[in-house]
């Protein structure tokens, strides 16, 4: 326990908030300038329903405990910083209503996304996912000359990759899958979902460069099937559908 350790008792309610439950909200916290390792601290909170979890950790960070570290910014599942394991599963804070997760009394858990290595708290080190994620050319390649006008492509052409489109970046999938839990080297289905929105672009002319970047050992082949990036994704991307997509066309050298 660390000297900032709060004494369990009730948190009194900001004045904005009207109070109905009261649940336990667990985090698992580290602090590597103070922790010789990482250990449960737990915060009695006074909330309503349909709070969100990232109303409670603004509350424990604003109202009691200010060291608190996490990751948030749009608070509305857009910018994607706020993945974290909740309730044993990874979700957004920002998205995940207290209610659909707990009865009044209820305890949550908050720990940091798995897999990638915790800076503090609920923060971790995000610089291996960007890197699978640079790794795929995650950009429009044609160096045809441009046409005049608009390089046009009919509604069919582009809702081959829409899916792809709705990802946000958050490695809630990736840091889900076991595969990646155990080789960190593997390049995740984030990356391969990003792969998947260009190579499935009738614009893009950058195939045959990602397929050589995913038909590596540590590239698509990991995968198997394992379905937890699906079950993860905030924004209810196919994404093990888009994988087995992105093998077939590593396969067969075309889309
Ligand atoms: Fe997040 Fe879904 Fe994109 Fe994975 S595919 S990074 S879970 S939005
Ligand atoms: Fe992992 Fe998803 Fe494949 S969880 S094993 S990337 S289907
Ligand atoms: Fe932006 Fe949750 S804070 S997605």
């Amino acid at each position: 326990m660390t000297a900032t350790t709060p004494q369990p008792q009730t948190i009194p309610l900001a004045p904005s908030m009207v109070a109905s439950w009261k649940v336990n909200v667990k985090i698992y916290r580290y602090n590597p300038e103070q922790d010789k390792k990482a250990h449960w601290e737990a915060y009695p909170v006074e909330c309503e329903p349909g709070d969100r979890v990232l109303d409670l950790l603004n509350y424990i960070k604003w109202y009691v405990e200010p060291s608190l570290a996490y990751r948030r910014s749009c608070a509305h599942g857009v910018c994607g910083s706020d993945a974290m394991l909740i309730n044993g599963r990874n979700r957004l804070a920002c998205k995940i209503l207290v209610k659909d997760l707990i009865k009044n009394g209820g305890t949550l858990t908050v720990e940091p996304i798995r897999g990638l290595k915790v800076e503090k708290d609920l923060i971790v080190d995000m610089e291996p996912f960007f890197d699978s994620y640079r790794s795929v050319m995650p950009y429009f390649i044609n160096d045809d000359p441009t046409p005049p006008g608009e390089r046009l492509q009919s509604p069919a052409e582009r809702e081959v990759f829409d899916q792809g489109t709705k990802c946000i970046l958050c490695a809630a999938c990736t840091t889900s899958c076991p595969i990646f839990w155990v080789n960190g080297q593997y390049i995740g289905p984030a990356a391969i979902v990003q792969a998947h929105r260009f190579i499935f672009d009738s614009r893009d002319k950058g195939a045959a460069e990602r397929f050589k970047q995913l038909d590596q050992n540590t590239g698509i082949w990991r995968c198997r099937t394992a379905y937890n990036c699906t079950e993860a994704c905030p924004r209810d991307i196919p994404v093990t559908q888009l994988i087995e997509e992105v093998k077939r066309a590593v396969l067969y050298q075309s889309v």
